[in-house]
């Protein structure tokens, strides 16, 4: 199944949005196998936003999301990397429709509230910076998907 790396970055962690964004993906019907509330290194900063350490803002990129606790999961479901991605809208939220996550609740780039993987293959290196192999929940636990409400259905991972 699938897998991708939210993390609900410092400033929606000090709105207190963590609960609201949890429930929004658990709404869509995916299933989250992993979470924790943390605070970055600088080393997991630099490694995470490895592609951007050339880019003008990588310093302060770098500052802000270790600024403060991140909410780090892990979560699968079906083609869950692109959805999760619409979910949060564009990456400026003056180009996020409202509706998404960035759209709703951020006004700018700096503090767009939330990451999330861009490719399954980003998901995996992501998740292994945060979150040790036994730290992923079995994943076994009923879910109820869209779409097939009469029968509970047990994802593998
Ligand atoms: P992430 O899910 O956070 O990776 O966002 P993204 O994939 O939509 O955007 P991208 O990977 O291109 O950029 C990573 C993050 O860097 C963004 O989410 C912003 O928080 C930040 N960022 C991007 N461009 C700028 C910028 O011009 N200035 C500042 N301060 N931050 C930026
Ligand atoms: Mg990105």
């Amino acid at each position: 199944m699938e897998k991708t790396y939210l993390m609900v970055k410092p400033d929606g962690v000090r709105r207190q949005l963590v609960g609201k964004l949890v429930q929004r993906f658990e709404d869509k019907g995916f299933q989250l196998i992993a979470a924790k509330m943390f605070r970055m290194t600088r080393e997991q900063a630099e490694y995470h936003y490895e592609e951007h350490k050339d880019k003008p803002f990588f310093g302060e990129l770098v500052e802000f999301i270790t600024s403060g606790s991140v909410f780090g999961m892990v979560w699968q479901g079906e083609n869950i990397v692109a959805l999760s991605r619409a979910m949060m809208g564009k990456t400026n939220p003056l180009d996020a429709a409202p509706g998404t996550i960035r759209g709703d609740y951020a006004l700018n780039t700096g503090n767009n509230i939330i990451h999330g993987s861009d490719s399954p293959q980003s998901a995996e290196r992501e998740i292994s910076n945060f979150f040790r192999p036994e730290e992923l929940a079995a994943g076994d636990y009923p879910v109820r998907m869209p779409g097939s409400l009469a029968n509970d259905k047990v994802i593998p991972v």
